[in-house]
This record gives structure tokens, sequence and C-alpha cells, in this order.
């Protein structure tokens, strides 16, 4: 039977990957675990563990006396909150993958699931229609931790069979859960200022253009990649994935088509030079070929569906 665990459940894209495999696999089949004492509600119907990644000993031993077939890692420092603490950020980011790739490399896993990013790649990256395998020099700690862990991925597939997958998210998009320490963040606080009724304060300039997804795209990606047939997983690193690209100032624009009223000013701080040295749009022809994947939601649909369903009570 499968078993999988899901550690780092308390975050954006746990909480969403949580519920969407408990729907596919039975609750009692995806165990949630984070370094919070409790879940939130919203994971409350099926197990959950306390678990801090960087206890190896613990994760190890939970893994193997529970029989854990699979585990998706999702505990990391994004980009914006690592800048402020590098060191901790690279321990975090890199000892639970460890710690990880040795169980499968052990067989005590069958599959792993490890999130990249867009912050691989750097300034000297062409940022327009980011090709798969192009120059990678990231210059922020997190993009660092990132590109590092990929090549760890790629060096246990190839070496000790172990099978791994990941994907390089764009910014997401959600409001089941808020994002945190991100600098794509401004993407997702913009709606919950506009239902609101503030004008937002935006800490990027309005022509900063981000490639960005809607969670719903990015978690049915995740699965699809995770069930496919092991034979279509050509790339063992990590795979561009693309949604919608926009920038602050046309975000405001699919928000003002709902919202007349609504207001947007600039204030960049230092998540503009982040912002800067990632790309503006992906190619994800490897990955539409490979495992057959297709975005389904544009900018305005996103805009939409967002401006439905944000609930301000989340962040008050
Ligand atoms: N959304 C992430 C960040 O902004 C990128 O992976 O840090």
């Amino acid at each position: 039977m499968e078993k999988i665990l899901i550690i780092g459940a308390g975050g954006q894209i746990g909480t969403e990957l949580v519920l969407a495999l408990r729907k596919l696999k039975g609750n009692d089949a995806v165990i949630a675990a984070d370094i919070k004492e409790d879940c939130s509600d919203l994971i409350k119907d099926g197990p959950y563990i306390k678990m801090d990644v960087l206890d190896r000993e613990f994760v190890r031993n939970f893994i193997i006396e529970n029989k854990i077939s699979e585990v998706y890692l999702l505990a990391a420092l994004l980009s914006a909150t690592a800048e402020n603490n590098p060191a901790f950020a690279w321990k975090l980011n890199m000892e639970g993958l460890f710690t990880i790739l040795d169980l499968a490399k052990e067989k005590h896993l069958k599959k792993v699931f490890w999130p990249s990013s867009i912050a691989v790649f750097g300034p000297t990256t062409p940022a327009d229609n980011t090709p798969q395998v192009t120059v990678m020099e990231p210059t922020t700690v997190y993009g660092i931790s990132k590109l590092a862990g990929e090549r760890w991925c790629e060096y246990y597939a190839k070496q000790y069979n172990v099978d791994v997958r990941s994907i390089r998210y764009p910014g997401l998009i959600s409001y089941t859960s808020l994002p945190g320490g991100g600098t794509t963040d401004y993407a997702v606080d913009i709606f919950y200022q506009a239902k609101m009724g503030n004008e937002f304060s935006c800490f990027l300039k309005e022509d900063t253009m981000l490639p960005m997804m809607y969670m719903e795209d990015a978690i049915r990606a995740t699965i699809e990649l995770m069930e496919a047939e092991e034979s279509l997983i050509k790339i063992k690193s990590s795979y561009n994935l693309s949604g919608s690209s926009f920038t602050p100032k046309e975000l405001a624009q699919s928000i003002q088509k709902e919202i007349p009223s609504f207001k947007i000013s600039y204030f960049p701080d230092f998540r503009q030079k982040i912002a800067d040295s990632w790309p503006n749009s992906i190619n994800d022809d490897s990955a539409r070929k490979d495992w057959g994947w297709s975005e389904k939601y544009t900018t305005e649909e996103l805009v939409k569906v967002m401006l439905k369903y944000v609930d301000v009570a989340l962040i008050e």
C-alpha cells in the first residue's frame, strides 16, 4: 500500500497538496508533517505529526517504522527570508534533502518529490522563454540551495537509481494558505488588499515581469509528474514549468477590470534585486513532451478565482 508523507504540510504548497492527495489516495494514506505543534483546521481530517526536518534520526525512524513509500519534501526557507539568514537557509534547504535522498538510496522509499524554483536561474540566464538547459548562475542563497539540490537529485538518480522527481515552480498564487518569505508573494497579498478596498503598496517595480502559476495548476502538475511512468521522467534534476507571466502593473490592471476603484503604488525594496535576477518567462517544452503537462489558468482566470475566494479573515 502507498503511504505518503508530506513534510512542510503547513505551508502554501503543502496544505493544498495534502488536500489533493487525500482526495486521491484516501485520508489515512497521506500523513501531514510540519514543525508546528498542531496542523491547520484544513488538514485535520487525517494523520498529522510534528516533525523537524533537521532532526535526521527522528525523520529516519519515522519513515522506516511507518513504512512510508513516498515523501514530498516541502520544508524550506524561501528567497526573501533566506537572504536574511543565509547560513540557516542553506542548512535547512540542504540537510533535509540529504536525509530523504539517503533513505531512498537505502530503498526505504520508492519515490521522492522535491520542489525546485525559477530561483535557480540568475542574471546571466536568458530571461525570456528561459530554456530547460541554460546558463544557471543564481545570486540568491535560496537559488544556490535549489540549484545544488537539483544537482544532488540528479546525482542520486543516476548513481543510486533513486526515483526523485522535481519541478521548478514559478511564483504560486493561491487563497487557501498564505505564502511566506518569497519574492513573488506580492502577487498573493495584492488580492487581500484589493478585496479589503485598500490601496496596495507593492515591493516590486511596476514593470517587473515574473513567471507565475495558479496553485490548482501547480498541484495538478505535481501529482501528474509523480503519477507518470518512471520511464517518462527523462529529466532527473528538475522540470521547467510555465503558467502565465505578468508584471505588478498588468496584475493590477486585471484586478481593476473587476474592482475599478483598486489602486496600487510602488515602493521597491531589497526584493527588487532578487526579482531582477529571475526570468520573465519560462519554456516548459520538456514537461509537455515527457509527461504531457499543460496549464489551464490564464492571468485573467486566476484573477477572477482569487477575487472570488480570497478570505480576508486569513490575514486578520
Ligand atoms: N516563490 C518563490 C519565492 O519567491 C520562488 O520559488 O521565493
